[in-house]
């Protein structure tokens, strides 16, 4: 059912310092800072040849992210995402074969624009999974 790695995303305290440093230091292709207050988060992606890297950095007071960053001060990876062909049929495959699907299981439009689901870390050791149609 999942296809290909759409982006691992990279939980950071400071945005501007880890894009400096992925574009200096790695080299690397890094685009501009996002805002994306439904999902309480500021983006830069960074694209890479076969995949996408996600820096978030937290967005106002409500962010989930910033549990996450008491907890791994230096920041962390915070969610790998996996392309699926239609998010429903995804949603209904995973909950008929027991895995909880977070926020009530309605996909949200994510930072590509494409709806998106998110399932529990414990169902998948440890790993926040986020679910984008392709
Ligand atoms: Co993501």
């Amino acid at each position: 059912m999942i296809g290909r790695l759409n982006h691992v995303a990279i939980a950071v305290p400071d945005l501007a310092e880890a894009a400096r440093r992925y574009r200096e230091m790695l080299g690397a292709e890094v685009g501009p800072p996002q805002d994306e207050p439904d999902h309480g988060v500021r983006v830069v992606f960074i694209t890479l040849p076969n995949t996408k890297i996600e820096l978030l950095e937290p967005l106002g007071d409500a962010s989930p992210i910033r549990g996450f960053l008491e907890k791994n001060p230096s920041g962390g990876i915070h969610h790998i995402c996996y392309e699926v062909d239609d998010i429903i049929a995804a949603r209904e495959h995973l909950l008929a074969t027991g895995a909880r699907v977070l926020g009530g299981g309605e996909p949200k439009i994510g930072a590509h624009g494409k709806p998106v689901l998110f399932l529990h870390p414990r169902d998948f050791n440890g790993t926040l999974i986020e679910l984008e149609e392709a």
